[in-house]
């Protein structure tokens, strides 16, 4: 018997994850970039026991079965054949931000699953073998395990496919204020989305300027020039809209208070505010703004009808082994 217990946070695309080339690999059709979110967290403990018959997985002290299980059972089928190890083993992972509060954590999970589940069966792996792992249950939980701002590398090989840091979390002092416009459960996750994207005629030109985007987001944080960091961020999440929006069957996410949210954002930029928007696969608005900013925008995020509440979030460290 062996166990391991980690912890990793949620993360924020700034450059959008949207459509695999290879599914089953998830191997992502762009680059992408994004900010880890403090505060915000899975905790996952993983003990493999050569006395279970079955893996077990309990998440927030419920036990979960179907899709949920079927998911981590897949996932720790390629630990167990990395560690050439046959124990089942038992899961249980707490998150601390609740479930329908619009945040992925799809990402916080797998990256704290691959660093406990990998340490439990005796694996000893580096960030960009913890990277490449994480990758394999959730695309985005690879971006969840180096820490601050990080970028995911689109690859035809599987190996070639990891998330490196391209600055510390106190590189730059942003803010993601979430406005929480509604706490169901969306109909079609990620995980289907992907499979729709090359069924929008506008997937194949938003991936072929992905490269410049990531590019000039880079730029825009290396530097700290806010402006620029902003239109780029606005822009990558409206080209991901508009693929999930063309797909067939279309996937609308948004409410419309999310409308509402997205041109009040624009308003207040125009009028000097440090904020900008992106939205997920959900109808909640992700404001990103800067430190200084962030009370004043919070505030007004809460004013505006349909935002049931607003949580906030620094630049996050990377996925950690806790005693
Ligand atoms: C819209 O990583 O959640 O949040 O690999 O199926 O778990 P799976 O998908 P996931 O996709 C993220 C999609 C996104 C954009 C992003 O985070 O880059």
């Amino acid at each position: 018997m062996s166990e391991a217990t980690a912890r990793a946070h949620p993360n924020i695309a700034f450059i959008k994850y949207w459509g695999n080339s290879n599914q089953d690999l998830r191997l992502p059709a762009n680059s992408s970039l994004s900010m880890n979110l403090a505060g915000l967290q899975s905790e996952t403990k993983v003990r493999f026991d050569s006395e279970l018959s079955e893996d077990q997985f309990i998440l927030n002290d419920q036990n979960q079965s179907g899709e949920a299980l079927k998911r981590l059972v897949t996932f720790l089928d390629i630990v167990r054949a990395k560690a050439s190890l046959d124990d089942r083993a038992t899961v249980a992972s707490h998150n601390n931000f609740p479930a329908g509060a619009g945040i992925a954590s799809s990402a916080s999970a797998f990256a704290a699953l691959a660093l406990a589940g990998s340490k439990a069966a005796g694996l000893d792996l580096d960030e960009k073998a913890l990277s490449l792992l994480a990758r394999r249950g959730s695309g985005s939980a690879s971006r969840s395990i180096p820490p601050g701002f990080v970028e995911f590398h689109a690859a035809e090989k599987d190996e070639d496919s990891f998330s490196i840091s391209i600055a510390p979390p106190d590189h730059w002092a942003l803010i993601d204020c979430i406005a929480v416009v509604s706490e169901e459960h969306k109909k079609t996750g990620s995980t289907g989305g992907h499979l729709l994207a090359d069924t929008s005629p506008f997937q194949i030109t938003r991936v072929a300027g992905a490269d410049e985007r990531l590019k000039q987001c880079k730029q825009a944080l290396l530097e700290r020039d806010f402006e620029a960091f902003a239109e780029v961020v606005e822009l990558d999440s409206n080209l991901m809209h508009a693929v999930m929006m063309s797909s067939q069957p279309p996937l609308l996410y948004w409410q419309p208070s999310t409308l509402d949210i997205v041109q009040h954002i624009r308003q207040w930029r125009s009028e000097g505010l440090a904020a900008c928007s992106t939205i997920d696969a959900g109808p909640n608005v992700h404001v990103i703004c800067i430190e200084e900013d962030s009370t004043e925008v919070a505030t007004r995020l809460e004013e505006i009808p349909g935002v049931i509440n607003v949580l906030t979030a620094k630049p996050g460290g990377p996925a950690e082994l806790i005693n």
